[in-house]
């Protein structure tokens, strides 16, 4: 979390930084800074609060210069406030950083700089981090480079930092440890941006270096970019990517928020995610990373994945799939339980890590943690380059182009495309799903881009119902087997955008507790399409209903059982059961939308959330 900029070259370096951080809050969004020099010195503006506070704080002040570094904070030490704001300054005034990440052991460095007569005006251990570099410099008498890499040789922790001297504005350090970092290369060496991800650089440079972990760079004005590890200062050699992202991808293309806009491009997403992989006419999934290692997956004692969030929702999905299609156990982890119980991996088993922004600290953990105990890991990611995706042994991206909007959407229905490309591939090799049922399989997955448009056509039907719930406290999501995951996952969109309590069961589970929740002023929304456990759904609904709850139920078109029964009804095209996930989810996406957006919260930006939890 924290997004980073920063730009040196020879244009106004203000402008830049504060649409990158306008860019990048979905990374957090408590506070933001900036820090700028020109002759008459260094300027620094940094407030409480989002990137348009800052630019109101800014105007009409001096925010000249062509050296800038820019910051919006999720916090972790320290309350967001001015005083916690990055940037931070260190003792002298002369150094400056920016950090993204947590130092551990800043309370044992901070002891020791305040008994050499160092003073903090903020709580925060970035605010030690610069004057511990600055004590380097000062007592070994080198340069920034040199000084910033010994610092960092005596922390523990998380970075992703950049640092410049104030006296010295032709040069910015970067450095990495478990947060992004990307570094954009202009012309001839004559400009560079610093960012944690590329998305504030696009339309200035397609070059860019992504700092690997322990990694150093020095940026320095009309040079190439040096770059050191940290513990031992060797030299490695840069690599220089060209980025794919463009600027349409990443604005809001006349939709009032990124989130409607992620719901709406699904179709395409999917379709971006199985074009090449999905060859219906000719009877084949085309998948390289899992034909290239298919005697893995076919030999799997079980299948273990390890995710968090929308993302675990999505492994839940998988759970399903795997088992019920390819006959392979599957267990599904909470990466930040995992990585610290001393999980039983044998040889043979295979770890499916999934993670849109690919940065997420947990997940990154697990997938070290499996690799230590000889796993073999299997990314699946959304942003290209990412550090999960560096970290597995191979994988799948999602393809679901940028997911900007805070709560996920697309990235959960392109992460199960793939598991679901995964799950018939390895169903149809084992013999668990014979030719012919194989190839009815892909045909239908090529119908799900046109049945979730029919879907999406039915969203002022879903307007309508959250008018009638959006000022409800609580909601009951109730689904059964393949749609228990769609529950929990609607749930979760419901109370992270709309801030309404929401719970998800399985449907059945409902008698052993929350049932004692329902009265009249309990919406509960149930997934109840025609295929799997319907009859026993109907049930469920039934028990609501004698309870007075009110219903919000999903059924497969046509239905008329339900539709008796429910208070509302939303209808989605008839599917196979396996891929009723990637319908149902379409409606629960817009429920929690239309309801967030009519008790006027931020739909993009919830409170309290970051897109990219860099933190454990
Ligand atoms: C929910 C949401 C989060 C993420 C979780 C994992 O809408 O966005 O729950 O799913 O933080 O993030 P990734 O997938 O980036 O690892």
């Amino acid at each position: 979390m924290c997004g980073i900029v920063g730009y040196l070259g020879f244009r106004k370096a203000y402008p830049i930084v504060i649409n990158g951080l306008q860019r990048l809050e979905y990374r957090g969004y408590d506070s933001a800074g900036v820090v700028l020099t020109n002759k008459k010195g260094m300027q620094l503006y940094k407030t409480k609060g989002k990137v348009a506070e800052l630019k109101k704080l800014a105007e009409n002040k001096d925010i000249d210069g062509n050296l800038a570094l820019g910051h919006t904070r999720w916090a972790t030490h320290g309350i967001p406030n001015n005083e916690n704001s990055h940037p931070h300054v260190s003792s002298s005034g002369n150094l400056v950083i920016v950090h993204n990440g947590i130092i551990e052991n800043y309370n044992t460095l901070k002891k020791e700089l305040l008994t050499r007569g160092y003073t903090f005006k903020s709580e925060t251990d970035t605010e030690v981090l610069i004057n511990l570099i600055e004590e380097v410099k000062t007592t070994n008498n080198c340069k920034l480079g040199k000084a910033v890499q010994l610092a960092l040789t005596n922390v523990v922790g998380a970075y992703a930092i950049a640092v410049f001297d104030v006296t010295k504005p032709d040069e910015i350090i970067v450095a990495r440890l478990g947060s992004p970092i990307a570094i954009g290369i202009g012309e001839n060496s004559q400009e560079f941006f610093v960012a944690s991800d590329a998305s504030p650089f696009i339309e200035y440079t397609k070059d860019a270096v992504y700092l690997d972990d322990e990694e150093l760079a020095i940026i320095k004005l009309g040079r190439d970019i040096k770059i050191h590890k940290i513990q031992d200062d060797s030299e490695v050699e840069p690599t220089i990517q060209e980025l794919k992202l463009n600027l349409e991808q990443i604005e809001k293309g006349g939709y009032n928020h990124f989130m409607l806009k992620e719901i709406y491009e699904q179709p395409n997403a999917i379709i971006d995610t199985y074009r090449g992989r999905l060859l219906a006419n000719n009877g084949i999934i085309k998948m390289g990373s899992v034909d290239n290692n298919i005697a893995k997956f076919l030999n799997a004692n079980k299948i273990i994945i390890v995710a968090c969030g929308t993302s675990w929702h999505a492994g839940l999905v998988a759970e399903y799939l795997f088992e019920d299609l390819a006959r392979i156990p599957v267990e599904v982890e909470y990466a930040s339980e995992f990585r610290y119980r001393n999980p039983v991996i044998n040889k043979g088993d295979v770890v499916i890590a999934i993670s849109q922004s690919g940065e997420t600290a947990d997940t990154l953990a697990a997938i070290k943690l499996a690799k230590s105990k000889g796993a073999f890991v299997f990314g699946i990611c959304n942003v290209v380059g990412s550090s999960i995706a560096r970290e597995t042994d191979t994988g799948a991206y999602t393809h679901a182009g940028p997911e900007i909007g805070v709560a996920s959407t697309k990235a959960f229905t392109t992460q199960i495309t793939v598991l679901t490309l995964m799950a018939l591939k390895l169903g149809n090799l084992k013999g668990e799903i014979s030719n012919s049922r194989f190839h009815a399989f892909l045909q239908e997955m090529t119908l799900i881009p046109s049945k979730i448009e029919e879907t999406l056509k039915i969203s002022s039907e879903i307007e309508r119902i959250a008018a009638i719930y959006k000022d409800a406290s609580n909601c009951l999501y109730l689904g059964r087997g393949y749609n228990f995951p769609v529950a929990l996952e609607g749930a979760l969109k419901l109370k992270e955008i709309s801030y309404i309590h929401a719970e998800g069961y399985p449907a059945a589970e409902m008698k052993h507790g929350p049932i004692a929740l329902i009265d009249e002023s309990m919406p509960v929304v149930i997934i109840a399409t025609n295929k799997g456990h319907y009859d026993k759904v109907v049930s469920n609904i039934q028990e609501i209903k004698s309870r007075n709850g009110k219903i919000i139920a999903v059924v497969t078109k046509g239905d008329t059982t339900v539709r008796e029964i429910a208070d509302h009804v939303i209808e989605i095209p008839e599917t196979e059961e396996a891929f009723t996930p990637l319908l149902a989810t379409i409606p629960l996406q817009l429920l929690s939308y239309y309801i967030a957006v009519m008790r006027g919260c931020d739909v993009d930006q919830p409170r309290n959330l970051a897109k990219s939890v860099t933190v454990e």
